[in-house]
């Protein structure tokens, strides 16, 4: 009998001081997606995040630049920008109107002379036009992090860069954010759940998951009778999955989408799901594709996610083995990324 490598234990997905230190050596220093350049078209645009517990901003700036930092007033701590997008010519705190540049510099304390004071800036940096920030001012560049994925990218949807926000859609979940990306990077379940997905979106076949670093490259073709009218059969889909917690999707015909997933605590999760087309309201035919797969695929794991949350809980749950093929490139009859975001998870926390 082949000796398979098993699962991780139920603690964890339930214990809250795993994540807590996962908060730390893992979302303080990767590089998540925040949104797309498209959203912050003028001076003072600007657009909040959430970075594991860390909240942030992207700014337009007036000489055209973007610049990010933390969403933090630098008096008595309020959030700054409120909401998830807008618009400012300057920034004004919500609480004592305290007063900021754009770049985060204190420009007006209602008179009082406080001293020099900014906000601290934290890295961006820009993917086929998509916005990443990462916390750690150390940590290697987004283009070294994922060698050679903004032109694979760019191969699929070569007009990436000029899309903008068409629609998002949220809904907070009860399992922990690992459950989630688990179940995103295997198609081990696809074929038994995700029926539209496997019958409109891609053919279950062509389906492969490569591994490369903190990149996970999904691969697939659209089968003969595509979910919707502006894709044709053998074109690509093409996922580009980021650790930890971020996903730029190529649907067949160069719809493009994207996942987010916010860590809220040990057992809950936010999804943020997005499309970018080139106008900020979808087509009737983009409307009801958006519907289809948040109707079909997305609830469907929402399902899958809460209920293996409860198994983690389970007194009756010993890890289980975990299917690989030798190649380690995972298909739907195989989960050979599981182990592979588990080895992430580990070093980033020194258990390896
Ligand atoms: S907390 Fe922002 S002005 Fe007081
Ligand atoms: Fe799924």
């Amino acid at each position: 009998m082949t000796e398979h490598r098993r699962a991780l234990s139920g603690d964890w997905y339930t214990d809250p001081s795993i994540f807590a230190e996962e908060l730390d050596r893992v979302f303080a220093h990767t590089w998540q997606l925040v949104g797309h350049a498209g959203q912050l078209t003028r001076a003072g645009d600007f657009l909040t995040a959430a970075i594991g517990d860390q909240g942030v901003a992207v700014i337009r700036q007036a000489d055209g630049s973007l610049h990010a930092m933390y969403n933090v007033c630098q008096h008595r701590g309020h959030e700054l920008l409120v909401g998830d997008a807008g618009s400012a010519q300057s920034i004004t705190c919500p609480y004592h109107a305290w007063t900021y540049d754009l770049d985060g510099r204190l420009l007006f304390a209602r008179g009082e002379q406080v001293g020099d004071l900014c906000v601290p800036a934290v890295r961006l940096e820009e993917m086929a036009g998509f916005l990443w920030v990462n916390l750690d001012d150390d940590a290697a560049s987004l283009a070294e992090t994922l060698p050679g994925v903004e032109d694979e990218l760019l191969a699929v949807a070569p007009n990436a860069t000029g899309r903008t926000l068409t629609h998002r859609r949220t809904r907070r979940f009860d399992a922990n954010w690992k459950i989630a990306v688990e179940n995103y990077n295997e198609c081990y379940h696809c074929p038994n759940v995700h029926k539209a997905f496997t019958q409109g979106v891609v053919t279950p076949g062509s389906y492969r998951i490569t591994s490369r670093g903190q990149a996970i490259r999904h691969s697939a073709e659209a089968p003969t009778d595509t979910a919707y009218a502006f894709a044709e059969g053998g074109q690509p889909y093409e996922a580009f999955f980021v650790f930890p917690v971020s996903s730029i999707q190529c649907y067949p015909g160069e719809v493009l989408n994207t996942f987010r997933w916010v860590p809220l605590a040990v057992d809950s999760t936010l999804l943020i799901r997005e499309w970018w087309f080139d106008t900020d309201t979808p087509t009737d035919e983009q409307a009801e594709l958006i519907d289809l797969d948040w109707r079909t695929t997305v609830t469907e794991d929402f399902d899958l996610m809460d209920s293996v949350q409860r198994g983690m809980r389970s007194r009756g749950y010993t890890p289980g083995p975990l299917i690989e093929r030798p190649d380690g490139i995972a298909t739907v009859h195989s989960e050979d990324t599981v182990p592979h975001l588990h080895d992430l998870v580990l070093t980033a926390l020194g258990h390896r």
